[in-house]
Formats: structure tokens, C-alpha cells, sequence
């Protein structure tokens, strides 16, 4: 079995993070995006695997390397242009060979890992029914229209994926991750591009639908997050800190409390501040005289002085300075946002494109 790791992409809805930087590497707790998902497929006993790059390929590669730090061997696959999810299956051809593989968007996060899909898929296939060309991992959302949906019949057997649909055929989105047979290269290959002109995924599982292939699908138990917009990655953000351990290996001076579990890493300094759990406060940061948390996690190198701050990720070098209280937030690196005034006498703003600032 090897993996797929889709980490090309535009990341339009991400701007203007993405016009510096892949959307894949923004931070979720300080640990990039991407790193969540190579770390399911090796716990999953997957270690060969390929990262479809783009445009940010070269600071995919800074982060990710040849993936011996997470006990994996990759391989990157150049997409020339986003062509689409089926369009990465079509780039990585060669190096995927004949084998089975799990494809993973890299903006995606789920809670559970990948090992009881690999199972329930694994079963399926014993069950006498023949061997799925397909297995699909479903959730269901409040709101289908912004997904791709399934459609299933009385036995819970899959009859239709349909592309972010008016009328949803059932409540059942699908999430990033698909684990799929060798047949799924002769889909991609046969598939048209689709009216926004990508190679859709949905368009070739269709494609093995209609051809008889049996497509498997497991309802998901716990949270599955697509990252690719500000509100769901904040909300990763609270996921994942929701599970931190507290250690202090940085320094905390005596005027300061520390409630819940606060991590402060190597290098960093608190001073005179209270930091409400769960908040992670990266290397190198240093925060004086400030409320931090809950669900804030800190860049290395951030500084955050007579500030407030909430429900937040602050991407390395980010300095709030006399801020009185940011929350909901998500912060690009080397950002100065600080208070000059007592009273509001009018707000000035050095922002890049396509930036949101909502001032109360
Ligand atoms: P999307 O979030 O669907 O697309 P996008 O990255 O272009 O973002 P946006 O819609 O905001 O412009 O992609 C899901 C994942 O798959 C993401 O990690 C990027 C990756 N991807 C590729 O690697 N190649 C592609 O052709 C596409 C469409 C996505």
C-alpha cells in the first residue's frame, strides 16, 4: 500500500497566507497541516509515499525533506498546473505503479487515523462481494452543498458522488481520503474535465460506479476538518489543542499563572502574564504582561506584550502589542499589530491583498 499526499493546489481561500506560503504549512498547535496527515499514514503501516507539490513546492520540501523524520520515504510528484484531485492521481501514475494506494488531501484533518478505514476496507474486500475498486470515507455535514455527496442505496452501498450538488441526495459529505485499486487509473484517464476544467475525483469513482465496480464506504465517528479556510482551521487549531499535555521547558517567571495545560517550549519566556489552557507557546516567544488562551497557539519567535488574546494562531514573528483583546484570529508571519492610542482616533492599516479585518 503506498500513499498519496496532495499538497499542490491554489489555496484561494486561504489568501493572502497562501500568496507567501502553502496553506499545507500553516500551523495547526505549531505543527504544520501536511505533518498531520504523513504521521496517520505511518501510523497506518503506510511509509512510501508520494507528495504531489505545485507551485509551493519548494517549501514543501524544506518542511517535509526525504519524510525520514517521520519514519517515511518520499517521493515528490511535480503538478505542473491544479488541474484537479483525479489530475494528482494522473501525475503519480508511474510511481504508484500497480499497487493500492490512500490518497490524502493535505489540508484535511481527522481525528481518528487511518488504520480502522484500512481495516473496514480490508474486511469489506473478504466479505465475498469483490474486491472494492474504491473505498470512501463519508461525514455527515449540515451543510452538503459545499461538498462532494454521496448517494447511497438501502444496503448502504454507494450509487452516486455528486460535486458540490444544489440539491443534496443526502447529508453525507465526502471527506479527504480515499483508498483506491490500480483500476482507478483507467477513471482518471477517461474522465472529461469538468466545468470549472478539473480532472474531478467524484467524476471518476462515478466512472467505476457506472462499470460495476463496487466503491465501499465508511461513515466517519469523529471530527474530520478541511482546513482550506480561516474558521476551520481555528477550529482544528481547538481540536488539537484540546489534547495537549502540559510541559514548561521554556521559562516562567513567578508573577506568572499558568492555568490548564499550557505548553512552553525551548527558549520561550513568559513574564508576568496568565496563560489559560490550552495554549502552545512556540520557541524563542516571548510574552510580558499578557492574557493568553484559551485556544491560542504562538509562533516561534513571537512577541506579545500588554496584549489579550483568544482563539488564535499566530504564525512565527508575529508581534501584538498593546492589543486589547484579538480573538478568532489568524495571524500571517512577521506581523506588527499594536495599539497606538487609548482612545480609537482612527485605525491604520498596512495590510496585503485580499485580507479581512473586522474592527468592533
Ligand atoms: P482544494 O482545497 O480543493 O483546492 P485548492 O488547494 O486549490 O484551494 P482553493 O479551493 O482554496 O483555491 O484542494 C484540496 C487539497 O488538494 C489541497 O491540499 C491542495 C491539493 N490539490 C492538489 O495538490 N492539486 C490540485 O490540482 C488540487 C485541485 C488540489
Amino acid at each position: 500500500m503506498k500513499g498519496l499526499l496532495l499538497s499542490g493546489g491554489r489555496g484561494t481561500r486561504l489568501r493572502p497566507i497562501t500568496y507567501t506560503s502553502a496553506k499545507q504549512l500553516v500551523p495547526v498547535a505549531n505543527t504544520p497541516i501536511l505533518f498531520y496527515g504523513i504521521a496517520d499514514m505511518v501510523a497506518a503501516g503506510i511509509t512510501e509515499i508520494g507528495v504531489i507539490v505545485g507551485e509551493t513546492a519548494d517549501e514543501i520540501v524544506a518542511a517535509v525533506g526525504d519524510g525520514s523524520a517521520f519514519g517515511a520515504r518520499v517521493t515528490y510528484l511535480h503538478q505542473p498546473e491544479p488541474l484537479g484531485l483525479a489530475h494528482c492521481v494522473v501525475v503519480a501514475r508511474d510511481f504508484l505503479g500497480d499497487d493500492e494506494f490512500v490518497m490524502y488531501l493535505g489540508d484535511n484533518m481527522l481525528q481518528q487515523g487511518l488504520g480502522e478505514f484500512l481495516a473496514a476496507g480490508d474486511a469489506a474486500a473478504a466479505d465475498g462481494a469483490g474486491r472494492p475498486a474504491a473505498a470512501i470515507l463519508l461525514s455527515e455535514v449540515d451543510d452538503p452543498q459545499r461538498f462532494g455527496v454521496a448517494r447511497l442505496d438501502a444496503d448502504g452501498r454507494v450509487v452516486e458522488l455528486v460535486e458540490k450538488p444544489e440539491h443534496p441526495p443526502s447529508n453525507l459529505a465526502l471527506v479527504g481520503v480515499y483508498r483506491f485499486a490500480p483500476v482507478v487509473h483507467d477513471a482518471v484517464a477517461a474522465i472529461a474535465p469538468s466545468a470549472r476544467g478539473e480532472l474531478e475525483i467524484t467524476d471518476a469513482i462515478d466512472w467505476l460506479i457506472e462499470r460495476g465496480h463496487r466503491v465501499h464506504a465508511e461513515v466517519l465517528d469523529g471530527w474530520w476538518l478541511d482546513t482550506g479556510k480561516k474558521d476551520p482551521l481555528l477550529e482544528a487549531n481547538r481540536r488539537v489543542l484540546d489534547t495537549l499535555v502540559a510541559r514548561v521547558d521554556g521559562s516562567v517567571d513567578g508573577d506568572s499563572i499558568l492555568d490548564g495545560a499550557v505548553v512552553v517550549e525551548e527558549g520561550a519566556e513568559v513574564v508576568a502574564s496568565e496563560l489559560r489552557g490550552p495554549v502552545v507557546v512556540g520557541r524563542g516567544a516571548r510574552i510580558v504582561e499578557s492574557v493568553v488562551g484559551p485556544y491560542v497557539a504562538v509562533g516561534e519567535g513571537c512577541r506579545i506584550a500588554s496584549s489579550e488574546v483568544d482563539h488564535s494562531v499566530l504564525l512565527e514573528g508575529t508581534q501584538l502589542l498593546g492589543v486589547l483583546r484579538l480573538t478568532d484570529s489568524l495571524v500571517g508571519r512577521n506581523t506588527v499589530v499594536r495599539r497606538v492610542a487609548d482612545r480609537v482616533a482612527g485605525t491604520r492599516l498596512m495590510v496585503g491583498d485580499d485580507c479581512e479585518v473586522e474592527l468592533d
